[in-house]
């Protein structure tokens, strides 16, 4: 065989996906593109570890070039792809040249949502989405005293952390009435509400930024009520916007992220998706409605799914979805999705800051969050995988043994 894939995206999607086509044996070409200068890296040490300064640069990479180069994956660097031109099978380039394709994987990934109000542009406004975000947030953390954070979801909590463990006064400002409100149960919410608050965060919940505005050094930023909150730095994690616009132009199918069905392929037979970028239908779905997933097991594991349908071997995609955040002492653990529950259940102990809520939709075991008890989470993901029949009270019960359920 000696066939073409290319791939446009080099983030964990891009790269696993390269990686499971030569392990399910595709032999052919495969060239991964991506318009970032630096080798394809982890995001997530990003707002953890190397925002505090204990992760340094070097540990950040998610292969070797010596990986890159024994699979022969021709990565691109600040390369962009600008036009796909599906009638010949060609991906067009920043720089004019045109590399033919026999399969295409888009894992363009998501950018951040900007803010939109007078001062937004400021100097002293920082996102964090990749590595030069990153940098030029640690850099300006160094001198920082006092910092806000626009957004109380994943990006923002856990800016604020670290910002926190160096010293800096934060404020978090949320428009919801409570943080992590998109992925997070309501008691989730209010447990790392308090974790936050007792480690000196402070919060503006319900409000909306009007402006900064700059001052001497520093800046103010102004909220709805009339608020102001001096500061030497502002984050802003408002959320990301899917990159579907080089899908759009050539016609592919796009309704909230590129559509895929459940092998990861798109509306061309040729072409797959995968990551941050594509809506599907997930297997856990409760109304079969498109999402996508923002997550890094998302993108490993639906670019091991367009991995195996471009090898001719398509399977489903039916991976427990699972996510983490650190954010002091918490490890903050998720498995499972717990949109419509009805009822929940604790394990473990609260004061002791170890402990997993299970998320019942019915009768049904749906999602588990734990906190500090990744046994339990990894033990959970298995659970739900296997669909087991877990009861609240068996839940609740420390003496009741889980991993029974499944034999
Ligand atoms: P997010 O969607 O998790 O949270 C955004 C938060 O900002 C929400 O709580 C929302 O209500 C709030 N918000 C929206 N507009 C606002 C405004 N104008 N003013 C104040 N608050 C506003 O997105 P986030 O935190 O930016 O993260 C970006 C991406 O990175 C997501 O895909 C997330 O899943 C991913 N990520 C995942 C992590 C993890 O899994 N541990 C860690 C960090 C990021």
């Amino acid at each position: 065989m000696n066939r073409s894939l290319v791939i446009v995206g080099a983030s964990y999607a891009g790269v696993q996906l390269a990686a499971a086509a030569r392990e399910s044996g595709f032999d052919g070409r495969i060239v991964l593109i991506g318009d970032e200068p630096d080798a394809p890296y982890q995001r997530p040490p990003l707002s953890k570890g190397f925002l505090t300064g204990s992760l340094n640069e070097a540990r950040l990479p998610l292969r070797s070039q010596a990986f890159f180069d024994e699979e022969k994956i021709e990565w691109m660097p600040s390369m962009r792809a600008t036009h796909i031109d599906r009638a010949r099978r060609e991906v067009e380039l920043q720089n004019g040249a045109r590399i033919a394709y026999d399969h295409l994987a888009l894992t363009t990934g998501a950018r951040v949502r900007k803010l939109d109000c007078p001062g937004a542009t400021l100097d002293a406004v920082h996102y964090l989405r990749d590595l030069r975000d990153a940098r030029r947030l640690a850099q300006s953390a160094c001198a920082a005293r006092r910092a806000v954070v626009i957004g109380g979801g994943y990006i923002g909590l856990e800016a604020a952390a670290s910002l926190r463990q160096k010293g800096i006064d934060v404020t978090v400002v949320e428009t919801e009435p409570r943080l992590l409100a998109r992925v997070a149960s309501p008691w989730m919410s209010a447990y790392m509400q308090r974790a936050h608050a007792e480690n000196g965060v402070a919060f503006a919940f319900g409000r909306k930024v009007v402006a900064l505005r700059p001052l001497l050094d520093a800046v103010t930023v102004v909220l709805d009520d009339d608020t102001h909150l001096p500061c030497d730095l502002v984050v802003v994690g408002i959320g990301v916007i899917p990159n579907t616009e080089l899908a759009a132009e050539c016609g592919l199918a796009v309704a909230g992220g590129i559509v895929v069905d459940e092998h990861a392929r798109t509306s061309d037979p040729a072409i797959v998706a995968a990551g941050d970028c594509a809506a599907f239908v997930p297997h856990w779905s409760v109304d079969a409605r498109a999402c996508r997933v923002e997550s890094v097991q998302n993108a490993n594991d639906m670019a091991k799914i367009a991995a195996l349908a471009i090898a001719g071997r398509p399977q489903p995609y039916r991976a427990v979805p699972w996510f983490w955040s650190d954010q002091f002492d918490l490890k903050l653990q998720m498995a499972g999705v717990n949109t419509g529950f009805t009822h929940h259940a604790l394990r473990g102990s609260v004061e002791e800051k170890k402990f997993s809520v299970f998320y019942f939709r019915d009768d049904a075991l749906i999602a588990v969050d734990s906190i500090n008890r990744p046994q339990e989470h990894m033990l959970a993901r298995k659970l739900l995988a296997n669909g087991a029949r877990v009861a609240p009270h068996e839940a609740e019960d420390a003496a009741f043994d889980l991993k029974g359920v499944m034999q």
